[in-house]
């Protein structure tokens, strides 16, 4: 398709150039830059990836079928885009999507994100703990005022599908994969300030209460 499409545009340059030439006898213009992809053709690139390479542990979907591995679903596309850049630099840390990302171009990455952004979060995580879910939902609602702990709410939304561009969705995701990021960023192995300040705030109990709530959060 590509191969055709800038035959086309070469072959009307190249017609235009020797109009343009016997008319007005001025230099032949330079050949066409190449166009802009589509939203069909970067939709159609993630897929192309997504189906080839990272379905074994996220679905082709982003809905992950293991606990460990994040869902992705319907996360914002420039969060993900950086994310990726950030495995492949090393500013995140993580061995298998350090290999993963290693082979993508910044126009793949932002490809990856407008794919699972368009994928519609089917949910497969559930909250199990009850009281403990209940706690979580206060502080994400409320936060922790005495520990200075500010509402989840307010950056990742009171729905938790996240906002474009920096902050993730959370709700749905599974319970492990929460509760490992929030122990990551409370050690510094992986760094955000503001989630590092948030996170060495919280208790043990505190960061367990709002991964489960989190898995039991529906919304689209
Ligand atoms: C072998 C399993 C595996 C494969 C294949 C894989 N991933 Fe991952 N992915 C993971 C794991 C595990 C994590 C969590 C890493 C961590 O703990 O920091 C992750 C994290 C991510 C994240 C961060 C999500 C978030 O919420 O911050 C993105 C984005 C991502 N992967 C995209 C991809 C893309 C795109 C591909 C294909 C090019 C891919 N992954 C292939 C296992 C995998
Ligand atoms: C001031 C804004 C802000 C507030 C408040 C906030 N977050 Fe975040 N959160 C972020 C940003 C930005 C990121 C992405 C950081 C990165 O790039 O690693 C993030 C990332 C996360 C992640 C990792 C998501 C993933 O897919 O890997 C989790 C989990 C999380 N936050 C949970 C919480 C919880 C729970 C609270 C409330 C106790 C909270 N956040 C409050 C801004 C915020």
């Amino acid at each position: 398709m590509k191969k055709i499409l800038a035959t086309i545009i070469l072959g009307a340059g190249t017609y235009c150039a020797s109009v343009a030439g016997a008319i007005a006898n001025e230099p032949a213009p330079t050949a066409a830059a190449a166009p802009e992809p589509t939203k069909a053709e970067v939709l159609a690139r993630g897929q192309q990836i997504a189906g080839a390479v990272c379905v074994a542990c996220h679905g082709l979907d982003g809905m992950s079928p293991i606990p460990n591995n994040p869902n992705i679903a319907g996360m914002p596309p420039q969060y993900i885009a950086e994310q990726l850049q950030h495995f492949k630099e090393g500013k995140r840390k993580n061995a298998i999507m350090a290999g993963m990302a290693a082979g993508l171009s910044p126009a793949d990455m932002k490809a990856m994100g407008e794919y699972y952004f368009a994928q519609r979060p089917k949910y497969n995580a559930v909250a199990r703990d009850k009281a403990l879910a209940e706690k979580g939902q206060k502080i994400y609602r409320a936060g922790i005022a005495e520990a200075k702990v500010p509402a989840c709410a307010g950056c990742h939304g009171g729905a938790g599908a996240g906002i474009p561009a920096k902050y993730p969705r959370l709700a749905g995701q599974w319970p492990e994969y929460s509760l490992t990021q929030l122990k990551a960023y409370a050690s510094g192995e992986r760094q955000h300030p503001v989630m590092t300040t948030i996170t060495t705030r919280m208790r043990d109990n505190d960061i367990l209460a709002v991964s489960e709530y989190l898995a039991g959060m529906r919304t689209q």
